[in-house]
């Protein structure tokens, strides 16, 4: 039997950025984030009683070493909670670049997490979906909810899962500055902030203060406030990462030129606020009205440097299906 199902990345408002607990994925904090409806991974899975190992095919081609293993280690809880023990087929097919920064691991663990499940026979609740996703890759756990979504940190695997957070309709302007697969992956460096980045503790304490910020902005519909606690903290989170030694660096000049724009931007009175990911992409997020307003104002903006073909207007997407 084959099931499949597509998820959609999703950016993050308040950043998820520390571990808790690494075999649960078990945030330090909690976070919110607005799913996207660009860059969908469709993924199928084919349990298949004839096969004697899982075998992956990512883009067309047949997928070994460790990212097949962490599929493999995935297949296992699912395989786990079904009580059954065939293996599978995993076709997945990605349109954002992978590594890039643009949470290819959310999409594509969120579409293994609704595919996986189905195709194991298991009838999981939205809830139990996105704690599922959530062993996968963590912000996967917020790409099974459509738009916004808040992940409660939780107390433990039970309590730590996504839902939907209702409040303003924004849109994402993303910019790519770059698109080749970071130096550092996001979980190597999430464990290097923790060990040796003596900000690590000053952003966990920062991070829990700026959702309360932001949920109290949510349900006031206030684009400004969500803006402004979203730019900071960006920067808080790349503060932290840049604390640690050796450093990690992912905001490029180019990065922080786009921080600028959305400062320019935000003096004609259009009210775009830039966030960036592990890597070197800035997101800007407004009203989904001023979408396309925004990203006219960015080729504009020739200090900006991002030609039309790498800012894409983004608006909410749906959950995992
Ligand atoms: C910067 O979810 O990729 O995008 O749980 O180790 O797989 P793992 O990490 P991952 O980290 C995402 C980090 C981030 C911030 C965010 O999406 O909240």
């Amino acid at each position: 039997m084959t099931s499949t199902a597509v998820a959609h990345p999703n950016i993050a408002l308040v950043k998820y950025w520390g571990k808790r607990d690494d075999a649960l994925i078990l945030p330090d904090t909690g976070s919110l984030s607005l799913t996207l409806d660009v860059f969908p991974t469709t993924t199928s899975v084919t349990v298949d009683d004839a096969l004697t190992a899982d075998e992956m095919v990512f883009d067309g081609a047949v997928a070994t070493g460790s990212p097949a293993a962490r599929i493999t280690t995935f297949l296992d809880l699912v395989r786990a909670q079904a009580g059954r023990s065939a293996r599978a087929r995993v076709d997945t097919r990605n349109s954002v670049p992978t590594g890039a920064g643009l949470a290819s691991s959310a999409s594509g663990f969120a579409a293994l997490a609704v595919a996986a499940a189905d195709a194991y026979g298991l009838d999981l609740a939205e809830k139990d979906l996105s704690r599922l996703a959530r062993r996968g890759s963590g912000s996967a756990c917020r790409s099974i909810i459509g738009g916004t979504a808040i992940w409660h940190a939780g107390l433990d695997d039970a309590t730590s899962y996504a839902e939907h957070v209702s409040g303003p309709d924004l849109g994402m302007v993303i910019a790519v500055v770059d698109a080749t697969a970071k130096a550092v992956s996001s979980r190597e460096a999430m464990q290097r902030t923790k060990s040796t980045s003596p900000y690590a503790s000053g952003w966990v304490h920062a991070a829990e203060a700026d959702l309360l910020l932001m949920q109290q902005a949510f349900a006031a519909d206030d684009v400004s406030t969500i803006g402004a606690v979203t730019e900071s903290n960006a920067l808080r989170m790349h503060a932290a990462i840049m604390g640690c030694r050796p450093p990690i660096r992912y905001l490029a000049p180019q990065s922080i030129a786009l921080f600028d724009a959305a400062e320019r931007l935000r003096r004609t009175g259009l009210e775009a606020y830039a966030t960036a990911d592990a890597g070197p992409n800035v997101v800007f997020v407004c009203r989904a009205a001023d979408v396309d307003a925004v990203r006219d104002a960015l080729i504009a903006d020739e200090a900006a440097g991002m030609p039309a073909d790498r800012l894409i207007a983004a608006h909410a997407g749906p959950g995992a299906h």
